[in-house]
């Protein structure tokens, strides 16, 4: 669109991020993007930025090493200021999605990280879009229709994850005043919807691997629980959407499948069931589960199962919630745009497909 466009983009590795990365290069062919990038041992950010833009695109591209938990996000002083004095927009996706850390851990990621960020941005003097990439989860253990509006409510959370990303997000909001900016809010997102690929088999996937497998039948939560997705190829195509909307801006958007697009478990289940040929699972109450079978369960299994029934705590909650997500921004800014998040079920069987297609991530997929 512009050629003086520069978009920071933080996240660029991640399953979301390498999606936006390339979704921004698509939709903006004239704008460079500058990834900021941790190093690994052994493996500098510029390397890893050639695992995740493709070659042609490579010239569009500067990469930053760089991490947004220490100070100036790791840069050099001049760095910072050189970058600062060109980028025009900023999108911050980068985080630890991890539900174990400890606060302390959480924090100096997902709050420190967004806090220096927010500096970052605030210093750009050709500044023109900032988006925070959130997650609708910040409504933790609420029940009922969460508005785009709403932040803390007193709700609690279920993790760490859920309480630095609200923390996060309410220092975001705080700046909105001054830095022309949105707050996104995702669902759980899976693979593209098109494709069924994806680079991340965590959150659903886990509980779909082991019922696939014919290892676990039994759900500890309740058969109406909502399970709201999205695609990971509306997510980024909304993000790249919403950078660029002045009229976004000062927004939180849920970019969610909303009350008409999400499923209860038992859809997704009953799906599941006939996709994979598997006996229908059954469903016990989860204070039951977890106050009396679990321990039972846990004394008297071994092996496989027991690795199931131990990992599978983290997935608890998934079971229970009954939530739903209002997407009345979403719908506002982006239905003009011609994006609209796809139902839960219209798209399943692709996901659970490319599962299979690529066992569970462990085989290349040529995807189209
Ligand atoms: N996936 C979902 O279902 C979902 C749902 C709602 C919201 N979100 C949000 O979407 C964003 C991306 O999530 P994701 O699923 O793509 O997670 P992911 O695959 O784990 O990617 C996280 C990204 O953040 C980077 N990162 C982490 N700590 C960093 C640090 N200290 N400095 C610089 N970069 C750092 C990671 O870099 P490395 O490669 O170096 O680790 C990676 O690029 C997050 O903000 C998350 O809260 C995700």
């Amino acid at each position: 669109m512009d050629r003086e466009e520069l978009i920071l983009v933080t996240g660029a590795t991640g399953f979301l991020g390498t999606q936006l990365v390339r979704e921004l290069l698509d939709r903006q062919p004239h704008a460079h993007l500058a990834l900021l990038i941790r190093d690994r041992p052994g493996q500098p950010g510029s390397e890893r930025a050639g695992a995740i833009v493709p070659a042609p695109d490579r010239p569009r591209i500067q990469v930053y090493s760089g991490d947004v938990s220490l100070p100036r996000c790791g840069l050099d002083g001049s760095t910072y200021e050189n970058l600062s004095a060109q980028v025009t927009r900023v999108v911050h996706c980068a985080a630890t999605v991890r539900f174990d850390h400890s606060l302390q851990d959480a924090r100096q990621i997902n709050v420190e990280g967004t806090r220096r960020v927010l500096d970052f941005a605030s210093g750009a003097r050709q500044l023109r879009g900032f988006a925070y990439v959130g997650t609708a989860y910040v409504a933790g253990e609420r029940t009922g229709l969460v508005r785009e509006s709403e932040l803390a409510v007193g709700q609690s959370y279920r993790n760490t994850y859920e309480q630095t990303k609200a923390e996060a997000e309410a220092l975001v909001r705080a700046r909105l005043a001054s830095l022309p900016g949105v707050v996104l809010r995702p669902s759980i997102v899976v693979g593209d919807s098109r494709t069924g690929f994806t680079s991340s088999f965590k959150m659903m996937y886990w509980p779909l691997k082991i019922y696939a497998r014919r290892l676990w039948r039994t759900v500890p939560g309740y058969p109406d629980a909502v399970l709201d997705i999205v695609p990971v190829d509306f997510v980024a195509a909304s993000i790249a959407q919403l950078l660029f909307d002045e009229a976004a801006f000062g927004c939180a958007v849920h970019l969610c499948a909303g009350p008409r697009g999400s499923a209860t478990i038992q859809q997704i289940a009953h799906r599941a069931a006939e996709y994979f040929q598997a006996p229908e699972p059954r469903y016990v109450d989860p204070k039951l589960f977890f106050a009396a079978l679990r321990p039972l369960l846990l004394a008297a299994l071994w092996g496989r199962k027991r690795r199931v029934l131990r990992d599978g705590r983290a997935y608890r909650d998934y079971f229970t919630m009954r939530m739903q997500f209002d997407t009345s921004n979403a719908e506002r800014l982006l239905a003009p745009a011609g994006l609209h998040p796809p139902p839960v079920l219209d798209y399943l069987d692709r996901l659970f497909h490319y599962c299979v297609a690529s066992d569970w991530g462990r085989r290349p997929v040529a995807v189209p």
